[in-house]
């Protein structure tokens, strides 16, 4: 069918035509802004989920409907090797210019930004414009200890923009990558704005293991969020999410091929959203029938192998490599280490280094004690056939 009117969205962080199966997911998101804005303790959140599940998506959904509620957006992408401080620093400096220009919360804004200049100098980030003729308040947000610093600093922020009617939404994607040092402070930060009852959350995404991170990063996080699962769509939202799309370009898809889709993807939207638009683009008439669906699946299979499944590979040494080779080797995960280390040949004790290195490339990660599994959906399918 018509290329230019294929609806599919293959490709991190694209928003799908249909955002299926996540509502109750986005309506306690809507809820959480609702109450924080009123001064009643919101949960911020977490979603967990592996690679390709939605979770970016998710977030800047999130952040629309935040914006829709008044609230200013922020969204950062932790980095693997950068500090958290200094990836806020420009985040926070926009919020409080912005509310630097508004009366009812000129005040605070400014004494917000001159914490900020604080802020700046000890944890040594470079400031320009405006900025530079601002003076720091000293002992505010200068202590050079992050987890006492910030959390001043999203006190100032949530003041003003409360004052204003306004609240401050901080979207945060890859979490696991953030420091635990950095991590801690954000649930610090997070854990006072709900003891005073300031309209700032948090919502944050990354794979699975963010869970046990906070929690040990902060016993009290529990609490503090919620931890949304975002997974491989059930069956009716997988369908949904591959024939509304379809419908609504006045084209069609037959059950068979509809059902061959949702099947073989095991409803998980990276695939949903290739194998859809392949098939869209093999069609000859105006439905998409099992025939097209078969014909399109080799393709599509040599897509995801030349794209989203290699470039999780390539990122490893070849040490790491020979590690999940052997993983994908004993089947389908989870895999408890005793059968990796028996099947590599190699001592238990001696696996915990290159164990550690592929968790933190986000390639693994641990489900329960003694056990890994990938953090790509359907990885060991995909190492099996390199094999
Ligand atoms: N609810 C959904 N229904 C249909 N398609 C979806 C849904 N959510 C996400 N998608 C599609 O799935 C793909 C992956 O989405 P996204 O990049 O948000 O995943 P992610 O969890 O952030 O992945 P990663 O961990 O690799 O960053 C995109 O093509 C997107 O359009
Ligand atoms: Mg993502």
């Amino acid at each position: 069918m018509d290329p230019y009117r294929n609806p599919f969205a293959p490709g991190a962080g694209s928003r799908p035509p249909e955002l299926a199966g996540r509502d109750d997911i986005l309506e306690d998101a809507k809820i959480a802004c609702g109450r924080a804005l009123l001064g009643r303790n919101p949960r911020s959140m977490m979603l967990l989920g592996l690679r390709g599940t939605g979770k970016t998506v998710l977030l800047n959904e999130i952040g629309r409907i935040a914006e829709k509620q008044g609230y200013f957006i922020s969204k950062i992408e932790a980095p693997e090797h950068q500090s958290l401080a200094r990836l806020l620093y420009p985040e926070m400096r926009k919020v409080l210019r912005a509310l630097s220009s508004i009366e009812a919360t000129k005040q605070l804004a400014h004494r917000g930004l001159r914490a900020l200049r604080g802020f700046a100098s000890i944890f040594k980030i470079e400031v320009a414009g405006a900025e530079i003729g601002v003076e720091p308040q000293p002992g505010l947000a200068d202590s050079g200890d992050i987890q006492f610093d910030l959390p001043d600093l999203f006190t100032a922020i949530g003041k003003a923009a409360k004052a204003g009617g306004r609240g401050w939404v901080l979207l945060i994607d890859e979490v696991q990558y953030l420091s635990e040092a950095d991590l801690s402070a954000l649930i610090v930060s997070i854990h006072r704005m709900s003891q005073e009852g300031l309209p700032v959350i948090m919502v944050g995404g990354g794979l699975p293991q963010i869970a046990r991170l906070a929690g040990e990063a902060k016993s009290y996080s529990e609490r503090l969020f919620l931890y949304p699962g975002v997974g491989a769509l059930d069956p009716a939202s997988a369908r949904q999410a591959v024939e509304k799309p379809i419908v609504e370009e006045n084209a069609a898809i037959s059950p068979d091929a509809l059902t061959q889709i949702v099947t073989k993807t095991q409803g998980y939207p990276f695939f949903l959203q290739e194998w859809s638009s392949k098939a869209w683009d093999n069609a000859e008439g105006s439905e998409i029938t099992k025939h097209d669906v078969d014909n399109a699946y080799t393709e599509t299979l040599t897509s995801l192998d030349d794209g989203f499944f290699r470039v999780r590979l390539d990122r490893l040494t070849p040490k790491e490599t020979e590690f999940v080779t052997v993983m994908a080797s004993l089947g389908n995960g989870p895999y408890a280490m005793s059968d990796i280390a028996k099947a590599l040949g190699k001592k238990l004790s001696s696996l915990g280094p290159v164990r550690a290195k592929t968790i933190s490339k986000g390639m693994i990660y641990s489900t329960e004690h003694g056990f890994l599994d990938f953090s790509v959906p359907l990885f060991a399918e995909f190492m099996r056939r390199q094999a």
